[in-house]
C-alpha cells in the first residue's frame, strides 16, 4: 500500500486568507513544525507577490530541510524567475506553475482563447524547467473546466516537462461521486498521465474539501494539497490533519497511507492557532477541544468498558498525551524547557526567558498549570513579534455610578518606560484608550473575544482581539492571563505590535 503525498500549503493558500498572514520568523518557525511533521512538500508562498514573500520562500528554502519546497507561479516570465529564485537554495525543490483552465475563467479572467491558454502553458512549464526538473502544474478551476479541454492540456503539458498535474477545485464546487470521476477520466483519457502524479486540490466552500480529496485518492490521485486547520481562501482547504487520519483509521477502505508523523498533528495545530491568533472552532475533527470528549453518560459508559465503544482513533495517536497536568511553581527552567518543546514550540532564549518568567506568574497565581494554559500563555508570547511595546503596569478603577478610569505603563523597545491615563465606557475601554494616548496609534476596536482555557474560577482567560489602525489595516492579537483586563490590555499591545512590524517589513 503506497503512501499519498502529502503536499502542505499552509503557508501560501492558508497563509494568503484574511486573517492568517504571518511574519518571515512565524513562517520559518511553522515550516520547521511541518518539516517536523513530516509533511513531502513545503509550498512556501508566492514569491512575486511581494518582497516579504520571496523572502519567506529563500529562507525557508535555505534551512528548512526533509520536504520538497516549492514555490507558486503564474505562466509569466516575471512570476517564473522569481520563484526560481528564491527556490534556489532548497535542496530539493518545486516550481508550480498554474493558469485557469475553465471557460468563465478564461473568457472573464484571462481574456484568452483555450489555444492560447493552451501555448503559455507549456511556455511557462519550460521556463520554470531551468530552474528544476520537479514542476507541478494546476488548471485552475478544473472542475469547471471542460473535460476534453483538461485532457488535452494536461497531456502537453505532462509532454513539456510537468512532473505533477494539479486538479484544484478552486471554487469548492464538486461533489465527491464527480470529481472522483474527473479523476477517474483522466487516469483514463491523458496517454501520458503515467509519466505524472495527479494532483488534488479541494477548498470547502460546501464542506466537501476532504471527502473530494479522498474521492479523488479511490480514482487515481497521488497527492493531497490541505492545509493545518483546513486554512485557505474563503471557506479553507482540505484539512490535513483530516486527511491523513482518514487515511491511517480507514487504510482499509482507501488503500493508501501517508507518511505523516500523526503525534505531531497537535502540536503543528497549535502552533498555528498560537502564530495567528485564531483558534479552531470546539468541534473542529481531530484538533478541536471537544475532538476526543465524551459528554454523554452512555458514551462515557462505554469508553470506560472499552475505549473502542466511541473512539475510532486515541489522542495519543495526534499527539495529545493524556496527562495534562504536568509542572508546577517548583519546576526549574529546564524543566520547563522540555516542557515547552514537548508541546512544539521551539523558543530562542530571549522568547524562553520570558515565556518562563510568565509561566512563573501564572504558577503563582493558579493552583494547577495545565498544558492548555501553557500553550496559550506562551503563544501569546510567540504572537509578539518584535516587541515594540510592551504593558509594564496597569491599573483600573470601574464600578457602577463611576467613571472607568485606568492608568497604564508601556515599555518600548529601547526600555523607556512611558505613561498615561484615560476614561472610557468600561475598564478595557478605558485602558486602550490609555495605550492610544502613549504610543500616539489610534486603534478602533473590531472584534473582541474572551475564552476561559480551562476550568475552575482561577482559570486563565484567553484574549483575542481585532484592531483597524487606519482604513483598512486590520490585525489581530491575542494575549492570555488570569486577569482579563491584563489580557485584554496585552492583546491590543500585541496587535499593536504585529502592525508595526508589518508596517516596519514594508519599508
Ligand atoms: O485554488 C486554486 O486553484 C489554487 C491554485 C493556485 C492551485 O490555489
Ligand atoms: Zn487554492
Amino acid at each position: 500500500m503506497a503512501n499519498i503525498t502529502i503536499f502542505d500549503t499552509t503557508l501560501r493558500d492558508g497563509e494568503q486568507s484574511p486573517g492568517f498572514s504571518m511574519n518571515i520568523e512565524e513562517k520559518l518557525q511553522m515550516a520547521h513544525q511541518l518539516a517536523a511533521l513530516n509533511v513531502d512538500v513545503i509550498e512556501a508562498g508566492f514569491p512575486v507577490t511581494s518582497e516579504g514573500d520571496f523572502a519567506a520562500v529563500n529562507l525557508i528554502a535555505k534551512k528548512v530541510r526533509g520536504p520538497v519546497i516549492c514555490g507558486l507561479a503564474r505562466m509569466v516570465e516575471k512570476d517564473i524567475t522569481a520563484a526560481g529564485l528564491a527556490l534556489k537554495p532548497a535542496k530539493r525543490r518545486r516550481i508550480h506553475v498554474f493558469i485557469s483552465t475553465s471557460g468563465i475563467h478564461m473568457k472573464h479572467k484571462l481574456k484568452k482563447t483555450p489555444p492560447e491558454v493552451l501555448a503559455m502553458a507549456k511556455a511557462g512549464i519550460a521556463m520554470a524547467r531551468k530552474y528544476t526538473k520537479d514542476i507541478e502544474f494546476s488548471c485552475e478551476d478544473a472542475t469547471r473546466s471542460d473535460p476534453a479541454f483538461l485532457y488535452e492540456i494536461i497531456t502537453a503539458a505532462i509532454r513539456a516537462g510537468a512532473t505533477t498535474v494539479n486538479i484544484p477545485d478552486t471554487v469548492g464546487y464538486a461533489i465527491p461521486a464527480e470529481y472522483g470521476a474527473l479523476i477517474a477520466g483522466i487516469v483514463s483519457n491523458v496517454p501520458n498521465i503515467k509519466d505524472a502524479v495527479i494532483s488534488v486540490h479541494c477548498h470547502d466552500d460546501l464542506g466537501l474539501a476532504v471527502a473530494n480529496s479522498l474521492a479523488a485518492v479511490q480514482n487515481g490521485a497521488r497527492q493531497i494539497e490541505c492545509t493545518i486547520n483546513g486554512i485557505g481562501e474563503r471557506a479553507g482547504n482540505a484539512s490535513l490533519e483530516e486527511v491523513v487520519m482518514a487515511l491511517k483509521v480507514r487504510r482499509d477502505n482507501l488503500k493508501h497511507g501517508a507518511g505523516i508523523r500523526t503525534r505531531e498533528i497537535y502540536k503543528t495545530s497549535k502552533l498555528l492557532t498560537a502564530i495567528t491568533g485564531i483558534p479552531v472552532q470546539p468541534n473542529k475533527a481531530i484538533v478541536g477541544a471537544n475532538a476526543f470528549a465524551h459528554e454523554s453518560g452512555i458514551h462515557q459508559d462505554g469508553v470506560m468498558k472499552r475505549r473502542e465503544t466511541y473512539e475510532i482513533m486515541t489522542p495519543r495517536e495526534i499527539g495529545l498525551s493524556e496527562n495534562r497536568m504536568v509542572i508546577g511553581k517548583h519546576s526549574g527552567r529546564h524543566a520547563f524547557g522540555k516542557k515547552m518543546a514537548d508541546l512544539g514550540f521551539s523558543l530562542n532564549k530571549e522568547q524562553l526567558d520570558m515565556a518562563f518568567e510568565r509561566f512563573k506568574t501564572l504558577a503563582d497565581r493558579k493552583k494547577e498549570v495545565f498544558d492548555e494554559d501553557l500553550e496559550a500563555v506562551i503563544g501569546d508570547e510567540i504572537a509578539q513579534p518584535g516587541h515594540m511595546w510592551s504593558v509594564e503596569y496597569f491599573q483600573v478603577t470601574t464600578g457602577n455610578g463611576i467613571v472607568p478610569t485606568a492608568t497604564v505603563k508601556l515599555k518600548d523597545k529601547k526600555g523607556a518606560i512611558m505613561m498615561e491615563s484615560a476614561n472610557g465606557d468600561g475598564p478595557i475601554d478605558a485602558v486602550y484608550h490609555a495605550i492610544d494616548r502613549i504610543t500616539g496609534v489610534k486603534g478602533k476596536l473590531l472584534n473582541y473575544q474572551v475564552r476561559s482555557i480551562t476550568g475552575d474560577k482561577d482559570a486563565v482567560g484567553e484574549v483575542a482581539v481585532q484592531v483597524e489602525f487606519g482604513k483598512g489595516c486590520v490585525v489581530r492579537g491575542r494575549a492570555a492571563s488570569t486577569d482579563t483586563v491584563e489580557a485584554s490590555a496585552r492583546a491590543y499591545v500585541s496587535a499593536l505590535n504585529r502592525m508595526l512590524a508589518e508596517r516596519q517589513g514594508k519599508k
